[in-house]
């Protein structure tokens, strides 16, 4: 049986592509930071029949990540695919960005793509077969917008690091890629959403309509749309690709 690693699984997009993943046949780890997601979504897959383990660690913490990877390893006996799903926003005016709020964005959403990669990498270089590590991007990561200087300098570096990294570890028969979604209704835009109706004084709901009304397909996205592309990047159909971050937003930002 094949085996999944997905950061940040225990709720939003991480838990609709750890879905995907096991309904596609993987054995799946969650990690997460939160505890108590993490109890409900591994019963709730249980309850499904998944093959479903979890782990609860801060991606952003080096050791934490080697730790993920060895548990995977301890009780699946390989990584095929890795996810470093997790992330944080920050919603703040330029001027008001503050070293803390640039730390810790830093830290969650790139320092961990690092870790997370260095970690799986040093497993699936001793594998057969070809290794998946797949990223969190997003249209941030191509397109920048006001109030998300941070997240937006953030989701850029993952898009870097995505290329330098499938260079890196090409020759170990590697794979790195990420995908970018746009605008889906997890509880990341849920805060997103609250921070701009402070700052613009706007109703609630009113920032993601806002930032939605132009989706080409005509709705906001599901963790199940981004499911299909992780799996997607997860299997043998796309071996031919590396060093992509590639854009799921319905059309919204074209590259
Ligand atoms: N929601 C969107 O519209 C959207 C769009 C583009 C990109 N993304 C990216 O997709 C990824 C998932 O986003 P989401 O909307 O599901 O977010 P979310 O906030 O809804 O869920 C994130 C999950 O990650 C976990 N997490 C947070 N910090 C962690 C840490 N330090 N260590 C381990 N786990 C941690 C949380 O507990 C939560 O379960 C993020 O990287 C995000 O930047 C989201």
């Amino acid at each position: 049986m094949k085996v999944a690693v997905v950061t940040g699984g225990a709720s939003g997009l991480g838990k609709g592509i750890a879905e995907r993943l096991a309904k596609d046949g993987f054995s799946v780890l969650i990690s997460d930071l939160n505890q108590n997601l993490l109890d409900q979504t591994e019963q709730e897959f249980l309850d499904k029949g998944y093959a479903i383990k979890q782990f609860q660690g801060n991606v952003s913490i080096q050791k934490d990540q080697k730790a993920l990877a060895q548990v995977a390893l301890d009780d699946f006996g390989r990584i095929d695919v890795w996810v470093n799903n997790a992330g944080v926003e920050s919603v703040v005016p330029f001027s008001d960005i503050t070293q803390e709020q640039l730390e810790k964005v830093f830290a969650i959403d790139v320092f961990s793509v690092v870790y997370g990669t260095q970690a799986a990498a040093e497993i699936m270089k001793k594998q057969d077969g070809i290794g998946k590590i797949i990223n969190a991007c997003s249209i941030a990561g191509h397109e920048s917008y006001e109030m998300l200087a941070t997240y937006c300098a953030a989701k850029h570096a993952v898009r870097s690091l995505t290329v330098a990294a499938a260079k890196e570890y090409a020759k170990y028969n590697i794979r790195v890629n990420s995908y970018c979604p746009g605008v889906a209704a997890t509880s990341m835009w849920e805060r997103v959403d609250a921070a701009m109706a402070k700052e613009y004084g706007w109703e609630s709901g009113e920032a993601m309509q806002k930032f939605s009304a132009g989706i080409l397909c005509g709705r906001t996205q599901e963790p199940a749309d981004v499911g299909n592309i992780v799996s997607f990047l997860a299997s043998s159909d796309s071996d031919y690709i590396t060093g992509q971050s590639l854009i799921i937003d319905g059309g919204m930002v074209f590259r």
